[in-house]
C-alpha cells in the first residue's frame, strides 16, 4: 500500500480543477441499472469507490465503455446476483443497489455497506422504506435480503433527513404502482442529480432538493443521461487549504451555492476570498480568527467539511468549536493533528481547538477519508516531513489529489 510522503512549508499558486462529486457519482452509477438499454454519465470522478461500483455492475452483466469525460453502461442483459462482500464492504453507496435491484427485480441479497468508520451508520430508515413499499426485509449475520410480490407507492416519513435513505427509496420508489411521497427528505444537491437523471430516463419526480418528494411509478425507464455535479466536499477541502497556504489559489468549476455554509465561515475566520462565477480565488489567512461550527444537514455546514476545517481552526488565535451533530465517532482525525502539535480536546459531540500552534511533521495513518484529507493539509502546513499509511482511504474520494497539489506547488508523493 502506498504512503504519502509530505513536506510542509510552500505556498500554494495557480488553478485546482474540482471533479464530479463523489457521493453523486456513487448514486448514479447504481441508479443506471434502472434503464433497460443504456444510460450514460458526464464527469464521473477517477476514484477508488467507482472502481468498485463499476466491478459490482460487471458482477450484474452490464458493460461498460469509458471514454474522455463520460461513462455509458448498457445494462441491456442485467441480472440479478448476489454482490460478493468483498466488494459491497468497500464502500457505503453499495446499499444504492438495494433500491435499483429491488426496483427491476423485486428481491435483493446484498451485505451490509461497509465505509468510513466515523460513527454507528445504520440504515434501518432505508429498510424503514423499504417495507413501506411493500417489501420484506430478512436479516441473516451480515446478509440483507429484501424481496417484494409487488411495491406500491407509500407515504413516508424520514425521522432523520438521511442523504442515503432518501436517495434508495427515491431509486425503489421509480417502479412502484401508484405514488410515493418522501416527508422530510433530505435537501442535499446529491439528491438532485440522482432525481435530474432519473426525469432524465423518464421518471416523474418533483420536489427534490425540498423537503417532499413526490415519485410517480412508471414501468419502464430507459436512456437515462446527465453529469455529475462538481464535488462540493473537495471544493470546501481546497478552499480551506487556499485559506492556510494559498497566494491566489484559484479553485475551478464549482458551484458556489452547494458549498455556501463553509464560504460563510470561512469569512466568519477572516479569510479572503474572492468568488467569481465557477471559481473561488483564495489566499493565505493571515490572522484566522476562532470560529464556532455546527454540522447540520444541508443547506448546513456539512459535516464532510468538518475535519479539514478543524486545521484551520488550529491557526486561529483563540479558542474555536465544533459540534458534530451528525456524526458521533468524527474527531479521530482531530487527535492526530494533536500529534503534529494542535491542541484539541474532545467532550462528547464538542470539540474544542485552541489556537495558534505550530505544527510538525509526523508520521501517522489514515483514520477516514475526509480525517486524511485534514492530515494531508496540516501535513502542507506542518514544519518537516509527514508520512501518511493506508492512504486508500483518500485515494476513495479524491481524484488525483496528488497530481492537482503538485501542480500548485505542494511536496507531495506517494512512495511505496
Ligand atoms: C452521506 C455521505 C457522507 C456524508 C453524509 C452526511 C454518501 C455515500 N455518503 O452518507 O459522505 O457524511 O451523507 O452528509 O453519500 N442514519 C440513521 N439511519 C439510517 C440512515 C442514516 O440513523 O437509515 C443516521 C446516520 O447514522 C447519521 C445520519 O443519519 O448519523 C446521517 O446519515 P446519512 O445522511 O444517511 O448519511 P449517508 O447517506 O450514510
Amino acid at each position: 500500500m502506498p504512503k504519502l510522503k509530505i513536506e510542509g512549508g510552500n505556498i500554494l499558486t495557480g488553478d485546482i480543477n474540482i471533479s464530479g462529486s463523489k457521493n453523486s457519482a456513487v448514486a448514479l452509477l447504481p441508479a443506471v441499472l434502472l434503464c433497460k438499454s443504456t444510460a450514460t454519465i458526464y464527469k464521473v470522478p477517477k476514484i477508488r469507490d467507482i472502481e468498485y461500483l463499476l466491478k459490482i455492475l460487471e458482477i450484474l452483466n452490464c458493460k461498460y465503455e469509458i471514454k474522455e469525460d463520460f461513462i455509458t453502461v448498457d445494462t441491456t442483459k442485467l441480472k440479478n446476483k448476489e454482490i460478493p462482500e468483498e466488494l459491497s464492504e468497500q464502500m457505503r453507496a453499495s446499499y444504492y443497489f438495494m433500491g435499483t435491484l429491488l426496483a427491476r427485480f423485486k428481491r435483493v441479497s446484498i451485505s451490509f455497506p461497509g465505509g468510513c468508520n466515523i460513527g454507528a451508520r445504520p440504515i434501518d430508515l432505508h429498510i424503514k422504506g423499504f417495507e413501506a413499499l411493500g417489501a420484506t426485509v430478512k436479516i441473516i449475520k451480515n446478509k440483507h435480503i429484501i424481496e417484494a410480490k409487488e411495491l406500491k407507492g407509500a407515504r413516508i416519513y424520514l425521522d432523520f433527513a438521511s442523504v442515503g435513505a432518501t436517495i434508495n427509496i427515491m431509486l425503489a420508489a421509480t417502479h412502484a404502482k401508484g405514488q410515493t411521497i418522501i416527508e422530510n427528505a433530505a435537501r442535499e444537491p446529491e439528491i438532485v442529480n440522482v432525481a435530474s437523471f432519473l426525469i432524465s430516463m423518464g421518471s416523474k419526480i418533483t420536489g427534490a432538493g425540498t423537503s417532499t418528494i413526490i415519485i410517480e411509478g412508471t414501468k419502464e425507464l430507459d436512456y437515462g443521461i446527465t453529469e455529475v455535479f462538481p464535488d462540493r466536499i473537495e471544493a470546501a477541502t481546497y478552499v480551506i487549504l487556499g485559506a492556510l497556504t494559498g497566494k491566489d489559489l484559484h479553485i475551478k468549476g464549482i458551484i458556489k451555492d452547494h458549498i455556501n455554509a463553509v464560504l460563510i465561515k470561512l469569512k466568519d475566520a477572516g479569510v479572503p476570498l474572492e468568488v467569481k462565477n465557477d471559481e473561488i480565488i483564495v489566499s493565505k489567512c493571515k490572522k484566522v480568527l476562532p470560529t464556532k461550527i455546527f454540522t447540520q444537514v444541508y443547506p448546513g455546514f456539512p459535516t464532510d467539511a468538518q475535519q479539514p476545517f478543524t486545521v484551520l481552526l488550529t491557526q486561529a488565535e483563540g479558542v474555536s468549536t465544533i459540534t458534530e451533530n451528525i456524526y458521533e465517532s468524527r474527531f479521530v482525525s482531530a487527535g492526530l493533528l494533536n500529534v503534529m502539535g494542535a491542541d484539541t480536546t474532545s467532550t462528547g459531540n464538542v470539540l474544542r481547538i485552541k489556537g495558534k500552534t505550530k505544527l510538525k511533521g509526523a508520521s501517522l495513518y489514515t483514520p477516514d477519508l475526509r480525517g486524511g484529507a485534514a492530515l494531508v493539509l496540516a501535513g502542507l502546513i506542518a514544519e518537516g516531513t509527514t508520512i501518511l499509511d493506508n492512504i486508500s482511504l483518500i485515494l476513495r474520494g479524491y481524484e488525483d489529489i496528488v497530481d492537482k497539489l503538485q501542480k500548485v506547488g505542494a511536496k507531495i508523493e506517494l512512495i511505496e
